[in-house]
């Protein structure tokens, strides 16, 4: 009995796997490495004293993908891999749908072949578009994405939806992200971007090391408390948690269901910047600028429905995200190549 992971070197899926690993589950990771780094599962294997079995290849290789079905006793599919970037979407809007759409298209015709039905999506807050309204419930109105990534993550779970409907044993569960922060507690795992990072918090720590000079805190003439953006951050292990939870409930209610993982709690840039010095002891320097064209002005979660049908919820602080946060940063000033 295995659970496959695909993308599970990546940042995530390294969290999730180790985990899994750690509550003695049997894990396959497929992984073409496109983002990621074999260095994570090495690693997650020394924290956990068990080695996943790693597939370095694309889920769009469906060779593979019959492969591993019919060498392991695969009962549930976690998928991770895609690609992430906003921006990089924008530029590249081919590659995305190519490996977020047809990649899991690729994946569940593979799973039905091989007559495993039990799958988890890694969805995201960026399907709901620009909120009609905080916090967000899974019944909010989803659309209006305003790039290829968002729309791919749209996309998929529309394709899910309907591939429920005409395959009713399945049952697929898309989690909702919020904004992953964070890393494992012993700094041997966390978030590695290439290049200069997008995401607010990466950038953050890669001011605190010197990696990076100043912060531009992107607007500050928004309607919410300090002017600046408010989002749900999450610490990527209680992520992880989450999909344990979802796992162990996956055979409850609808066979298509859709939850999100958030704290259910708003901070500011403002907030996180002060957050990140106080636990790190170091300064952030910054400057306002413009808004980033795109974003929106605040996002949090309903996480009640997660802890009604997962009975999960997270439990971890936004000081104890910046403290890992900046273990992880400090002892690894390169990510997995230093
Ligand atoms: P990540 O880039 O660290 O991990 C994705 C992994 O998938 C990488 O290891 C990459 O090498 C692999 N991959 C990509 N395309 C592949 C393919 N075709 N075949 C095999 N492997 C492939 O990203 P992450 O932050 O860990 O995100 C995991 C998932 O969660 C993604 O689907 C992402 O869209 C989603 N998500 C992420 C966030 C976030 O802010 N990090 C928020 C919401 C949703
Ligand atoms: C957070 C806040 C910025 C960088 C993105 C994707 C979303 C999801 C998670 C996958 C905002 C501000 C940021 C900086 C700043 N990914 N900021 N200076 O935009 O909420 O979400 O990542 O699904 O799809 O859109 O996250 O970390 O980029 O920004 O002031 O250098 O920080 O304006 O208010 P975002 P983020």
């Amino acid at each position: 009995m295995a659970i496959l992971v695909t993308g599970g070197a990546g940042y995530i899926g390294s969290h999730s796997v180790l985990a899994l690993l750690e509550r003695g589950d049997e894990v396959i990771v497929i992984d073409n490495l496109s983002n990621s780094s074999q260095e994570s599962l090495v690693r997650v294997a020394e924290l956990t004293g068990k080695n996943p079995t790693l597939y370095v290849a694309n889920v769009l290789d469906k060779n593979i993908l019959r492969t591993i079905f019919s060498k392991h006793s695969i009962t549930d599919v976690i998928h991770f891999a895609g690609l992430k970037s906003v921006g990089e979407s924008i530029k590249k809007p081919l590659e995305y749908y190519e490996n977020n759409v047809t990649g899991t298209i690729v994946l569940l015709s593979e799973m039905l072949n091989a007559g495993v039905n039990s799958l988890i999506f890694s969805s995201s807050a960026t399907v709901y578009g620009n909120p009609e309204k905080v916090p967000l419930s899974e019944d909010c109105q989803t659309g209006g994405t305003t790039n290829p990534y968002g729309t791919s993550k749209l996309m998929v779970e529309q394709i899910l939806r309907d591939f429920s409907l005409a395959q009713p044993e399945f049952r697929i569960t898309c989690l909702r992200y919020f904004n992953p922060v964070g890393a494992h507690q012993s700094g041997r795992i966390g978030e590695d971007p290439n290049g200069i990072p997008n995401n607010l918090v990466p950038y953050i720590s890669q001011v605190a090391i010197g990696k990076l000079k100043c912060l531009s805190v992107y607007g500050n003439d928004y309607p919410t408390p300090d002017g600046t953006g408010v989002r749900d951050y999450i610490h990527v292990l209680d992520l992880a948690s989450g999909h344990l939870a979802a796992l162990d409930h996956q055979n409850e209610g609808a066979s298509f269901k859709a939850i999100n993982l958030g704290t259910g709690v708003g901070y500011s840039v403002i907030d996180l910047i002060e957050a990140f010095e106080k636990t790190s002891q170091t300064k952030i320097n910054y400057k306002i600028v413009e808004r980033r064209a795109g974003d929106i002005a605040e996002c949090w979660s309903d996480s009640s429905l997660a802890k009604q049908t997962l009975g999960w919820q997270a439990t971890r602080t936004i000081d104890e995200m910046m403290r890992d946060t900046w273990n992880w940063q400090k002892n690894n000033p390169n990510g997995y190549s230093s």
